[in-house]
């Protein structure tokens, strides 16, 4: 990863033995080891927060429904303030600020692997874990990375390699998912789906009110609800990131957006059928063990 900044020589991707997406678990460039290290021993307080994401699962959608719960007036008294630094991701620290003095409570985004997580989470604090179907996790970082200046961008064929190799931030899919599944019984987690989120977004907003005992009024979970759609947060400057080569130097907003589609499915416009029968049979045959039902051909 030490090639993806736009000021050094980014990776000439042929084939996913030959790239060097895959060297380290982590953009080295972007993320401090001494953090990783630090957050081991990260003192977590009873009422912090957690969405916990693979990438492409919803991370800032997530991220704004917590901004928007936790702030007064839906975000009407915080009119410049982004729902990043609201929610702030645990391992990048953008802000660089000590997570240590923020004040309770505190909110977090994180994409880090279960192992890697504080180890303070077993006991304290609460995290949202939100999965999305793989095949479009993967479909939506494919366009994702159009905004990262690659000198050449690979084939969606040979992303795919990388991505079921585990060649990709922050690690295989299967195992990130896998791993926060199996460790439920030690965490206080609410599990939610990107599908369920397009499919009945309200119901979704009440259930992580309830689950981090904020309940809202009919009226409050309207407003919500309603600030959250794609169409709004595509709008609404604090949300959607449009601007984000402004705070890191190796994305190029010109070439692509956070807010790109927002839809299910979408990755039946990209993979062929063979390409969606090898990952199917991957699918069963890393996750078949899993003790939860994940539901993703919505008709
Ligand atoms: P697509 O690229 O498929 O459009 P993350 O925040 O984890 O990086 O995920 C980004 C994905 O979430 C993008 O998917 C983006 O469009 C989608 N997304 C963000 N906000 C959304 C919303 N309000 N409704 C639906 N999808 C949303």
């Amino acid at each position: 990863y030490t090639n993806l900044r736009s000021d050094m020589t980014a990776p000439e991707i042929h084939d996913s033995t030959k790239c060097n997406l895959g060297d380290t678990r982590y953009f080295s460039n972007v993320y401090k080891k001494e953090h990783i290290d630090y957050l081991l021993n990260f003192k977590i307080r009873d009422d912090d927060v957690f969405v916990v994401t693979y990438p492409k699962s919803g991370t800032i959608w997530t991220q704004h429904i917590l901004s928007l719960i936790y702030s007064k007036g839906y975000r009407n008294g915080t009119e410049n303030v982004t729902s990043e630094n609201i929610v702030q991701c645990l391992e990048l620290n953008r802000l660089n600020n000590d997570p240590a003095a923020r004040p309770s409570p505190r909110l977090f985004t994180t994409h880090l692997p279960y192992s890697l997580v504080p180890q303070d989470l077993t006991k304290k604090g609460k995290v949202i874990y939100v999965t999305r179907n793989p095949k479009d996790v993967m479909t939506s970082m494919y366009h994702f990375i159009d905004l990262v200046s690659f000198k050449m961008k690979p084939n969606f064929e040979t992303f795919m390699e990388i991505f079921l190799a585990g060649h990709y931030y922050p690690c295989l899919w299967f195992d990130h998912v896998r791993e926060w599944y199996n460790n439920k019984k030690d965490l206080n987690i609410l599990y939610i789906t990107y599908e369920d989120m397009i499919l009945d977004l309200r119901s979704v907003v009440k259930q992580i009110c309830t689950f981090l005992g904020r309940e809202l009024d009919d009226t409050s979970l309207d407003i919500v609800a309603e600030k959250a759609t794609f169409k709004e947060m595509t709008k609404d400057t604090r949300a959607n990131k449009n601007s984000i080569s402004d705070t890191y130097s190796f994305f190029d907003s010109s070439k692509g957006k956070f807010m790109r589609k927002g839809t299910i499915g979408d990755w039946k416009n990209e993979m062929t059928v063979r390409q969606s029968e090898r990952f199917d049979a991957l699918f069963m045959e890393q996750m078949r063990d899993l003790q939860i039902n994940l539901i993703w051909d919505i008709p």
